[in-house]
């Protein structure tokens, strides 16, 4: 398609170097689609006739088909997806598939079809992210009122709720979506009509082509057009982000269902077997969403890395944006919809969690907190004071809600039989009702809060 002024033909390795169909032929769609849009601009502007715009779009329409139905030729000679389709409608219209490249080039049709591509991966990631969402909201209210030990440095620092844990992931999945819906209104550009980099002399009409393939408007500098993957990174950077908190959660999957924590039960459907120990119940899909976040945090820096040095506009380096976005795009699915699955159907071990919030002496900062606010001791003697009580505890041999009010009262005798019922691991998460804080009514109004705003989506 380009051969006019070459002599020779490309070597063997030349022609694999330069093919990227194996890769792009995942865009055909959208190439189809921005062929179509742009034949009918080109018919409506009279640079096309009304005939040869009818031929090729039927042409296209029967190119997709075939497509669709497993028959494309991939053949190294044609590159890519766009010659693909090209010359499979010369081969279906004849001459008047020439045509279909007047006032293009692959620089614009390549850059338009990849963000069509990646608006589609975002559109679905918000799908995802809904599902996830949900299925947190569902859980956390479920568990709004039970309790388990909330830790920092991964020791058990004071009762939280169930609840109230998982919807801080539902707070990271809904930051997570309104990134992937700002990158979407940030690219809503159309290149098409930048062609090679410079515009062309044909009197386009851009906007028509941008409204038919749901741009909002057509991208305002045709050099910017061609060289732009800005909207590659904003996907890869929302998609490695959420990938990140996918994996926290992961992780926290694969502890809670080890045998020292038992905070969960994995079931069947979300486990593996071991081929050699029958015991063995593995956390296999989680450590798999851990292992994927690694995997689409490197698609984030290959294609950081790939444009960082490259002069405007369009050079082939550019092909090699696609390899990364389609490979977080798969996994970024997949990993949503493994991790809804499994919050969906985990198996929560409420007692188990509650024993070991109350081991340790987790309401020392309760009784210090009665101390300061019901027999006003400054914070940091009532501090003192517990953690005496929590020694004192220690060398009798039991948790801190277990000392009697006489030994309490050789600790301190500041502390009197109203402070007892407050060192319970319900007491002491009841009582956090600060704005955000852990009590199980503020769970469930941020459950109601949570509801209301997607709700207002
Ligand atoms: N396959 C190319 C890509 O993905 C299409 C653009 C080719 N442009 C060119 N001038 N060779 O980037």
């Amino acid at each position: 398609m380009w051969g006019g002024r070459f002599g020779g033909g490309p070597a063997a390795v030349m022609r694999e170097i330069n093919a990227s169909i194996s890769v792009d032929k995942r865009l055909w769609r959208e190439d189809i689609a921005a062929s179509r849009a742009h034949a009918a601009m080109l018919a409506m502007q009279g640079i096309l006739s009304v005939e040869d715009a009818k031929a090729i779009d039927e042409g296209l329409l029967q190119v997709a088909a075939e497509i669709e139905a497993g028959q494309l030729q991939e053949d190294l000679a044609l590159e890519d997806i766009h010659m693909h389709v090209e010359h499979r409608l010369s081969q279906l219209i004849g001459d008047a598939a020439g045509r279909l490249h007047t006032a293009r080039s692959r620089n614009d049709q390549v850059a338009t079809d990849f963000k069509l591509f990646v608006r589609r991966a975002i559109d679905e990631a918000v799908l995802g992210l809904d599902a996830l969402e949900s299925v947190l909201i569902a859980r956390a209210e479920e568990h709004a009122g039970d309790v388990m030990p909330g830790f920092t440095h991964l020791q058990s620092g004071q009762p939280v709720t169930l609840g109230h844990h998982l919807m801080a992931y539902r707070e990271m999945i809904a930051r997570d979506r309104s990134r992937f819906v700002d990158a979407r209104a940030r690219m809503n550009e159309s290149p098409l009509g930048s062609a090679a980099l410079a515009g062309t002399g044909f009197n386009l009409d851009r906007a028509s082509t941008a409204g038919a393939l749901g741009f909002d408007r057509p991208n305002a500098n045709s050099i910017d057009g061609v060289s732009d993957r800005d909207f590659a990174v904003d996907y890869l950077h929302a998609a490695a982000l959420c990938s990140v908190h996918l994996s926290r959660l992961a992780e926290e999957i694969v502890l809670w269902a080890s045998q020292p924590f038992g905070f969960v039960k994995l079931p069947d459907a979300w486990s593996t077997g071991s081929s050699i120990m029958p015991n063995k119940r593995n956390p296999d899909a989680a450590e798999l969403v851990r292992g994927h976040s690694a995997r689409i945090i490197g698609d984030l820096v290959a294609i950081l890395v790939l444009l960082k040095g490259l002069p405007l506009a369009y050079a082939k380096d550019l092909q090699d944006d696609k390899p990364p976005l389609f490979d977080a795009h798969d996994l970024l699915e997949l990993s949503l919809a493994a991790m809804a699955g499994m919050i969906s159907d985990l198996e929560f071990v409420p007692e188990r969690m509650r024993a070991v919030a109350a081991a340790g002496h987790a309401t020392a900062t309760d009784l210090a907190d009665w101390l300061v606010s019901e027999a006003d001791v400054p914070f940091r003697e009532a501090h003192h004071i517990s953690g005496r009580a929590v020694a004192a505890a220690e060398a009798a041999g039991k948790a801190l809600d277990e000392l009697t009010l006489e030994e309490f009262r050789a600790v301190d005798p500041r502390i009197d039989e109203r402070a007892l019922p407050r060192l319970s691991v319900e007491a002491s998460a009841a009582a956090r009702r600060s704005a955000g804080g852990t009590a199980p009514e503020r769970v469930r109004e941020a459950i109601a809060a949570a509801r209301a705003q997607i709700a207002a989506r």
